[in-house]
C-alpha cells in the first residue's frame, strides 16, 4: 500500500482540501491518505469553512477531519511527505529525521507553491481547489500500479 500525507502550514485550509481530493480520487486504489500541519495552532479544529465550502461545492466530502501537527513518526510512516508550499517543506525537512523513508516534496509537479488563502478573499480557495485537482491527477498516475 502506498501511503501519502499532505502538509500545509494551519492544516485547515490546503492540506485538508489535498486530503478530500485525492480521497475521492484514489476511490478504488490501495493508497492511505492523511494531512497535518507544520503549525499547532489549529490542532483539533475542522477544516475552514471557507475551504470546506468550496470542496463540498464541488463535492467532496471533508468528514472525519480535525487539524494536526506533523510528527516526526510521519516521516516513516508515510511514503510520501507533500508540501503544499516551498516554506512547508523548508520547515519539514528542518524536522526529518536523517534516516527516515518518506520522500518529502512539493505538490505541485511544476515546482511552484499552492498560494495561502487564509488571510485573501473567495478566489484563493477557489484556485486552492483548482491547482489541487490537477496536481492530484499527476499524483495518482504516477502512484498507479504499472501494469
Ligand atoms: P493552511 O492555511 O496552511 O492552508 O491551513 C492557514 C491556516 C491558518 C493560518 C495560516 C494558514 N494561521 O495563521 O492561523
Amino acid at each position: 500500500m502506498t501511503s501519502v500525507l499532505f502538509v500545509c502550514l494551519g492544516n485547515i485550509c490546503r492540506s485538508p482540501t489535498a486530503e478530500a481530493v485525492f480521497r475521492a480520487r484514489a476511490v478504488g486504489q490501495d493508497i492511505r491518505i492523511d494531512s497535518a500541519g507544520t503549525g499547532a495552532w489549529h490542532a483539533g479544529e475542522g477544516p475552514d469553512p471557507r475551504s470546506r465550502a468550496e470542496g463540498e461545492r464541488r463535492g467532496y466530502s471533508f468528514a472525519g477531519q480535525a487539524a494536526r501537527k506533523v510528527r516526526v513518526e510521519d516521516f516513516n510512516d508515510f511514503d510520501y511527505v507533500l508540501a503544499m508550499d516551498a516554506s512547508n517543506l523548508s520547515d519539514l525537512r528542518e524536522i526529518c529525521p536523517l534516516e527516515a523513508t518518506a520522500q518529502v516534496l512539493l505538490f505541485l509537479p511544476n515546482g511552484a507553491d499552492v498560494p495561502d488563502p487564509y488571510y485573501g478573499g473567495p478566489n484563493g480557495f477557489r484556485d486552492v481547489v483548482d491547482l489541487i485537482e490537477a496536481a492530484s491527477d499527476h499524483w495518482l498516475s504516477k502512484l498507479a500500479p504499472k501494469k
